[in-house]
C-alpha cells in the first residue's frame, strides 16, 4: 500500500483493514473469500481510500529508505533478550505438528522455566520467552526437546507444510507426513550447510505458501503410466524479508514418487548441498539428474486433454471446440429446476455460482474432483484434462464442472 504506519497505530490499522474486508469482502463465495480477491476487484487505490476512511486520517507514504537492516530470522535456538539475564528459546516443531500432550508439555515448560508465555512463528515453531540464564541448562534437558530441538538439521529447520490430506478435506495430496519422510531421506543422503526453505501445500489454496519458499511444492493430481497419481507443481525463487518477492512455478505435475531426485538435484545445484557418499569417498550410486533434464527453469506446457484419459461420449476435446466462439448454450439444473441461458465459453461451475446453484469446489482446475456432477443430458467440452475423473466415472457420465463448458443444451443433476 506504500504506507508508513507508526507502531502505535498498527492495531488500529489492522482493525480498519478487517472492518473493510468484513463489510465488502466476497464472503458469500467460499472460493473468493480472501482479502486478495477484494483487492483484485477494487484495486489498491480504492482499498487504501476505504481503509483510510475507517481510520479517520490519510496514511502517509512509505519512507524513502528502508532502515531495517536485519534479514529474516527463524528464532530457533537460544537468544539473549534485550532485558539483561533473560533469553528466548526457539523450539523447532517438525512441520508444525503438535498433539495435545505436546501442547500441555509446552505449557508446563513455559511456566516452569519462563513466564508462562508461548509464542508461535510463521514457520510453525514455538518460542518460549523470558527464560532466566540460570534456567537454560535444565530446560535443555527436558525430554520434549529431543523432538522439538533447539538445533535442528538445516533442511528440517526450514521445512513448512500445510495440513494436507490427513486432516484437510480440500487437500489433493498428503503433505506433512510426506514432507517429513522426504526431508529425512534427503538429510541422510546430503550434507547441507545452510537452511533451505522448502514449503509444501496440499492444494492451490496455498496455506503452506509455496510462493515464498526457496523451493515450493503445491499438491496436484498428475498422470503417470496412464494413471492419475499424487503430484506437485514446483515453485522456485521466493524470498521473504527485505527484498521479498514471490517465486514462480517452474515445473508442473511432478509425480510425488519421482520427486526426491528432483529435490536432490535442486539442493546440489542451487543450494550448495553435497552427496554424503562423495564426501566420505564411498562410491556414489545415486543417479543425479541434470536440471535441464527435469525442465527446471523452462516453462513446461500446461497439461492438455490429449495426454489424459480418453473422453467419454459426452465429452469433446478442446481441439474439436476451437472454432466455437460465442455460441449460445442452455444450462439446466435438474434438482433446482433452473434453466439458464449462457454461452459455450462459460464454465458450468461459474454459471451455477452466478445463479446460486450450490456446487462444492476446491481446486477449480480439474484435479481434485470436488465439483463432480452427473451429466443428465447433452455434451460438454473440457478446458483442460479432467484428471480427477477415472474411466468408470467418465463412462457413467460424471463431469468436472469447474473445467467443463456446455455444448448446446446441457442438463446436470444439481
Ligand atoms: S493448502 Fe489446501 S490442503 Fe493445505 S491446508 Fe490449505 S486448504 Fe488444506
Ligand atoms: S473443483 Fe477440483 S476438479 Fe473441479
Amino acid at each position: 500500500m506504500n504506507a508508513w504506519v507508526d507502531p502505535r497505530d498498527v492495531v488500529a490499522l489492522c482493525e480498519a483493514i478487517l472492518i473493510v474486508y468484513r463489510n465488502h469482502g466476497l464472503r458469500a463465495n467460499r472460493q473468493k473469500s480472501r482479502l486478495m480477491w477484494l483487492i483484485d476487484e477494487w484495486g489498491m487505490d480504492t482499498f487504501r481510500v476505504a481503509v483510510e476512511k475507517h481510520l479517520g486520517y490519510p496514511l502517509p507514504t512509505a519512507a524513502d529508505k528502508d532502515e531495517i537492516l536485519w534479514d529474516k530470522r527463524d528464532h530457533i535456538g537460544i537468544h539473549a533478550q534485550k532485558q539483561p539475564g533473560l533469553n528466548y528459546v526457539g523450539l523447532h516443531v517438525p512441520v508444525g505438528r503438535l498433539y495435545a500432550p505436546d501442547m500441555f508439555d509446552l505449557a508446563r515448560i513455559a511456566e516452569v522455566y519462563g513466564s508462562g508465555e508461548l509464542r508461535l512463528t510463521v514457520e510453525q515453531n514455538v518460542i518460549i520467552p523470558n527464560v532466566p540464564d540460570s534456567r537454560i541448562a535444565p530446560l535443555l534437558k527436558e525430554p520434549l526437546l529431543e523432538r522439538f530441538s533447539v538445533a535442528p538439521a538445516p533442511l528440517m529447520r526450514s521445512l513448512v507444510s500445510c495440513t494436507g490430506a490427513q486432516f484437510c478435506n480440500f487437500a489433493l495430496i498428503e503433505t506433512k507426513n510426506r514432507a517429513l519422510a522426504m526431508i529425512r531421506e534427503l538429510e541422510n543422503e546430503l550434507h547441507v550447510s545452510r537452511p533451505v526453505r522448502i514449503h509444501w501445500t496440499g492444494c492451490p489454496n496455498s496455506c503452506g505458501q509455496p510462493q515464498v519458499a526457496d523451493i515450493g511444492l503445491m499438491g496436484t493430481k498428475t498422470r503417470k503410466n496412464g494413471k492419475a497419481v499424487d503430484g506437485v507443481d514446483l515453485y522456485m525463487g521466493g524470498t521473504v524479508g527485505k527484498h521479498a518477492r514471490l517465486g514462480e512455478c517452474v515445473q508442473k505435475g511432478i509425480p510425488c514418487e519421482d520427486l526426491k531426485p528432483v529435490l536432490r538435484d535442486l539442493l546440489i545445484q542451487h543450494f550448495g548441498a553435497q552427496l554424503k557418499s562423495e564426501l566420505s569417498g564411498a562410491p556414489a550410486n545415486l543417479h543425479v539428474t541434470g536440471l535441464d533434464e527435469i525442465g527446471v527453469g523452462s516453462n513446461l506446457p500446461e497439461r492438455s486433454i490429449a495426454q489424459g484419459a480418453s473422453p467419454s461420449p459426452a465429452t469433446l476435446s478442446s481441439a474439436s471446440f476451437a472454432t466455437a466462439t460465442t455460441i449460445a448454450a442452455t444450462l439446466g439444473f435438474a434438482k433446482s429446476g433452473q434453466e439458464i441461458s449462457c454461452t459455450e465459453q462459460d464454465l458450468i461451475l461459474e454459471v451455477a455460482e452466478q445463479h446460486e446453484v450450490a456446487i462444492d469446489s476446491s481446486c477449480r482446475s480439474g484435479t481434485c474432483g470436488t465439483c463432480k456432477q452427473k451429466l443428465v443430458e447433452g455434451t460438454v467440452r473440457y478446458a483442460g484434462e479432467p484428471v480427477a475423473l477415472n474411466d468408470q466415472e467418465q463412462a457413467a457420465g460424471m463431469i468436472l464442472t469447474c473445467i467443463a463448458h456446455p455444448v448446446g443444451q446441457v442438463v446436470i443433476d444439481a
